[in-house]
């Protein structure tokens, strides 16, 4: 589960730090799937990276999956991230020399522990990449490429999948087929969703949509 309270996020110096971002509350149930829903530059991004751990809040507390990320030393932050959060970027991220097995094993690595053996592939076939293993990310087009990500934003099963804006850079078929991927890969999961999008379609898909405006 995810619980953000009394959270402030400013950028820059003191003197000059505008209020980015404020949340009053945001609680999303353990295997809930929120779409989070606002203008661009309304914090959706800021607010996943708060629940990642890649931020720290100005003030509040922010509690994943039962630790509040506050009391942790920022090693352990990043052993927590790398256990429990699965991260979908919008631009994927994938390593341009490494091919689409070795993308999906290389989430495991920062664990400190192995990766389950065959996961990868596991996973690559449930996403319907099972013939694609050994491709370097250039040869698999952007929704395959996305679907790539995906799988390797859920080796380590985790608890919470962020996903920024993930069909943003999709077409309409491809960003359906993720947007699917996501959806049921965490319902077999079990894994609690939230995913930052400004298409009210993709939202509507969620369990839950939450506007960043009524957050505050
Ligand atoms: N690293 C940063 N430094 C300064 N300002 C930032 C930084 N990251 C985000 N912002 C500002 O914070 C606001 C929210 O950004 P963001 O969370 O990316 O919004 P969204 O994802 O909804 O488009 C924007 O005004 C943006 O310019
Ligand atoms: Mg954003």
């Amino acid at each position: 589960m995810i619980r953000l309270r009394d959270v402030q996020k400013s950028f820059g110096a003191a003197e000059n730090a505008a209020p980015v971002l404020s949340v009053r509350s945001l609680v999303v149930a353990r295997g809930e799937r929120v779409a989070l829903m606002g203008e661009s530059g309304s914090g959706k991004t800021t607010i996943l990276n708060l629940v990642g751990g890649l931020l720290t809040p100005d003030a509040g507390s922010v509690e994943v999956a039962g630790s509040d990320l506050a009391t942790l030393s920022e090693a352990a932050r990043d052993r927590f991230r790398a256990r429990h959060v699965g991260y979908l970027f919008q631009t994927f991220h994938l390593l341009d020399g490494w091919t689409a097995r070795e993308n999906v094993e290389l989430g495991a690595s920062f664990t400190g522990r192995r990766a389950e053996a065959g996961r990868a592939e596991a996973l690559l076939r449930e996403v319907g990449l099972g013939e694609r293993l050994g491709h370097w990310p250039r040869q698999l087009s952007v929704g395959q490429q996305a679907r790539v990500a995906l799988a390797r934003a859920l080796i380590n099963k985790p608890e919470v999948l962020l996903a920024d804006e993930p069909t943003g850079a999709l077409d309409h078929a491809n960003g359906a087929t993720v947007l699917r991927t996501i959806l049921d890969s965490a319902r077999v999961a079990g894994s609690t969703v939230l995913c930052a999008t400004h298409d009210p379609e993709v939202a509507a898909a969620f369990d839950r949509v939450v506007r960043v405006e009524d957050l505050r």
